[in-house]
């Protein structure tokens, strides 16, 4: 065990910044094992500051020299940075470090990948490169000499003068040390330009390594649709002459909005059709939206603090989510998000990991890239519009924009700007920052007199460090049906601000059935007793595309529930509500094809323990099992023809019509191939000329214990893509039988392209396991136990995942007591590993609480 807890850092103990910097050269001397790096940095007394101490941070770094105005001096170098005697005014620091990229495997800071050199410096990485104030708080333009033996050399801002084996580069915009970048290697580009709204050409770059230049073509055009989108919708113009995104292999998170220069996982960028999937087609259409979203918020806006990121993570999530609701079909794109939001957020906000979209607290900053900074942040954004409505939303965004512009700003700064521009208060909206868990919203209603009412109590559970919860301010979108199904009443925005609070609607005839919370218009949990009947009635008859999907869910859920608690299961309805549904092709098929999958394991799981139910996670698998046998059945006769329907002709677009015809079509396979054997989706495998098709065969396949031929083939076409590859690794555990996932996973990691040290692939494998419930909380505990194992392994070497996987166990108190005794178990056999990282100490401490 270790001796003491790592310690916290506190929101409420910021102070400015001593000395602010006028501007900064940095200059790269790039050797795998021993780059030299050179900083010049113009130092400023802050008039705001109280104190002129000097502290640069640093890590592994080997100071090689140190001058103030050209004179030498020593500091004192600790393991986090140093400390220096310095005038009383404004001086010149120059200091030159050794560093090792090549030895560097936690891809934070100046790391190689594949043979280049690469970047990560969110959140606090710019310290592993050199010594700095590295806060957000602390902006500069940056100069940038890079030399080095490869052909590709970059870095933010413009180019500004190159020659054999040296490169340099200027960013004129201030900015924080958390978006440098440099990228060094043998890489080529696809290049074209994008003209701005007032004129400007800018060059665009997609730097990837030789072989990959086949797969840029559509991230180079969805970087133009992302300019082009936001000019439109939020006046915002780029400011360089150049903008360039690098693909790199092994990379943390997604994507990075550095300065000019984003650097992505290969995953979050590279497509072909023969490659990638319609769902990986439209997550790298997000993420380069996100990435050059963040131009403005996040980068000529950025934050004061780490404590404010979801200023620009929320914010930049809901830009991101509006682009796609752009470019593909808003009511699908919006089901997605919920799906989403709901089986990581909630699942978040719901055990020993909750924390506030501005957390007061935090011991390792990289565990805060949450979905509830994100994705909440992103809930609250919108909640935020709905309020003040479309126009005085974007409004306040023009003043947020010019007041800011050029700060390190936060949520507060931002509540303000809607408040001063709106004229609304939104003192009690800010709760939704600072209070964390899911509200739960209870309704009821009455019909008397010609008069409805519906009656809400809202109430969220404690959640860690925070017992008390006041009322939330929640906009509730309702709508009326009647009874023939015509809607009575059009959506409107009921503003909930009490625990208990009531809202009656006038001059109804007969009772109606209400819609609530079209759209899904807040992040709360939804509770209200209604019959199977009604639920069919809404699917059939909502207008509100959002509530007609839940209602489905609901009605699949009461289906599944039922049959996991031995009750009797309403599934006459939903078969026929389903079959109905399916039927009417007026839908879209996307829609239509989300609406027939069933809610997750995840999902059910967590509303068996809300319910006070132990859930087992085998019943749970099996109840999906049933219902799938019992929906193929009901839809026998329709398969075939619906099926014939969803053929594309055409050559393979990866744009919203085809992919929602494929996704239904794949549906309908899931169901065809519990009848025939798997007759089909072989058939399918064969014949399939998209990564789409063939993974959804190979999918069926698996999952009917078949598949091993063509696991065979998939291997021998793809052995050299990695992302391909990664798919082969994460199929084989997603689609295994339960108590089989465990040693599958295990022999997986004995194979030779189980390159564990990159993140793709340690995932693949292992958020596989995750994602089968099942398997991975098999009874005997093996699941866990191999987890464990390589969560140890990992740990030295990529502390940052290591401690984000970590969650996978954080449902472990909502399990039978056999289970949580065993996943207990295995977190303490991590916390008590020696030398363990303060990243995975915190995340398991917390877990554990
Ligand atoms: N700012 C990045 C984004 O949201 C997130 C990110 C990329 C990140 N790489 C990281 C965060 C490494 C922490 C550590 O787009
Ligand atoms: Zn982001």
């Amino acid at each position: 065990m270790t001796a003491h807890a790592p310690e916290k850092i506190f929101l409420s103990d910021y102070t400015p910044p001593n000395w602010l910097i006028e501007d900064v050269g940095l200059n790269f001397h790039l050797s795998p094992t021993a780059t030299r790096v050179t900083s010049t940095i113009r130092f400023v007394p802050n008039p705001a500051a109280a104190s002129r101490d000097f502290f640069l941070h640093g890590e592994q770094l080997k100071l090689i020299s140190a001058s103030i105005d050209g004179t030498s001096v020593s500091p004192k170098v600790t393991e986090q940075g140093l400390t220096c005697d310095v005038p009383d005014h404004a001086f010149t620091w120059v200091a030159e470090v050794e560093i090792n990229p090549e030895a560097n495997t936690s891809l934070s800071g100046l790391y190689m990948s594949g043979g280049m050199y690469c970047t990560q410096c969110e959140a606090e990485g710019f310290r592993r490169i050199t010594f700095y104030p590295d806060r957000p708080d602390v902006m500069a333009p940056f100069k940038v000499r890079i030399e080095g033996s490869d052909p590709v050399l970059l870095s933010n801002g413009n180019p500004t003068a190159s020659g054999e084996g040296w490169a340099e580069w200027n960013d004129p915009w201030p900015k924080p040390a958390y978006l440098f970048a440099l990228v060094a290697g043998d890489l080529i580009a696809r290049d074209d330009t994008f003209t701005t709204m007032s004129g400007k050409n800018v060059d665009l770059k997609l730097w990837v390594r030789p072989g990959d230049e086949g797969k840029t073509a559509f991230g180079m055009d969805a970087l133009k649709a992302a300019m082009a989108w936001d000019e439109r919708t939020y006046g915002r113009e780029y400011d360089l002459d150049i903008f360039q995104i690098v693909a790199v292999s092994d990379f943390n998170m997604g994507a990075m909005e550095n300065k000019g220069l984003n650097i992505f996982n290969t995953s979050a960028v590279l497509a072909s059709s023969d490659t990638s999937t319609d769902a990986n087609f439209e997550r790298i259409e997000a993420i380069i939206a996100h990435e050059y979203f963040h131009n403005w918020t996040g980068n000529r806006i950025t934050c004061r603090d780490w404590f404010q990121l979801s200023l620009k993570e929320g914010l930049t999530v809901y830009r991101d989510q509006q682009f796609s609701a752009d470019f593909r079909s808003a009511s699908v794109r919006r089901i997605e998000d919920v799906i989403s939001l709901r089986g990581r957020q909630f699942r978040e906000d719901n055990g020993p990991l909750a924390h506030q979209v501005q957390p007061d607290s935090f011991v390792e900053i990289n565990n805060f890239y949450t979905a509830t900074i994100y994705e909440k942040g992103a809930e609250l954004i919108g909640m935020m519009k709905t309020l003040v409505g479309h126009d005085e939303y974007y409004k306040a965004l023009d003043l947020y924009f010019t007041r800011h512009d050029g700060e390190a700003a936060t949520i507060e700064d931002w509540v303000r700007v809607f408040e001063d521009s709106t004229g609304r208060d939104l003192t009690q909206f800010r709760r939704w920052y600072k209070q964390a868990g899911t509200p739960r919203l209870t309704v009821t209603d009455d019909f008397k007199d010609g008069i409805y009412t519906l009656n809400f109590e809202q109430k969220t559970l404690p959640t860690p460090g925070q017992e008390e919860k006041l009322p939330q301010h929640i906009p509730i979108a309702v709508g009326l049906l009647g009874a023939n199904g015509d809607e009575v009443l059009a959506t409107q925005i009921l503003e909930m601000t009490e625990d208990k609070q009531s809202f009656t609607f006038e001059g109804l005839t007969s009772k109606p059935t209400p819609s609530i919370l079209r759209h899904f218009s807040a992040p709360v949990i939804l509770d209200r007793d209604s019959t199977p009947e009604e639920r069919a009635f809404l699917l059939t008859h909502d207008t509100d595309a959002f509530n007609k999907w839940e209602a489905g869910r609901a009605l699949a859920k009461d289906v599944l529930i039922s049959m996991i608690t031995g009750r009797s299961a309403p599934t006459q309805d939903y078969l026929g509500a389903i079959t109905a549904m399916l039927r009417d092709d007026r839908l879209d098929p996307a829609f239509r094809a989300l609406a027939i999958r069933l809610p997750g394991q995840d999902d059910l799981a967590q509303t068996l323990a809300d319910g006070g139910v132990t859930p087992d996670p085998l019943a749970i698998y099996q109840a999906h099992q049933t219902l799938r046998q019992q929906m193929a059945e009901h839809l026998q006769d329709l398969l075939p023809r619906l099926s014939a329907e969803m053929d594309v002709a055409d050559a393979y677009k990866p744009d919203a019509e085809q992919a929602g015809k494929r996704a239904l079509g794949l549906e309908l396979l899931m169901l065809a191939n519990r009848l025939d054997g798997g007759a089909a989706a072989t058939a399918q495998y064969a014949r399939a000329d998209n990564m789409t098709l063939r993974m959804g065969a190979l999918g069926c396949l698996l999952e009917a214990g078949k598949g091993d031929e063509e696991l065979a083939d998939f291997r021998a076409r793809f052995e050299g893509d990695a992302l391909v590859m990664d798919k082969w690794f994460a199929m084989q555990v997603a689609h295994a039988a339960p108590e089989k996932a465990a040693e599958i996973a295990s022999t997986l990691t004995q194979d030779s392209d189980f390159n564990w040290k990159n993140p793709n692939r340690f995932r693949a494998v292992f958020g596989a396991l995750m994602m089968n419930q099942a398997g991975f909380h098999d009874e005997t505990g093996k699941g866990y136990a191999l987890f464990a194992d390589w969560l140890i392994k990992l740990d030295p070497v990529n502390a940052q995942i290591t401690a984000r996987m970590s969650s996978g166990f954080e449902t472990w108190k909502r399990w039978d007591a056999d289970r949580q005794a065993l996943m207990q178990a295995a977190l303490k056999r991590i916390m008590a590993t020696e030398n363990l990282s303060r990243d995975t100490q915190e995340m398991v401490g917390r877990i554990l609480n």
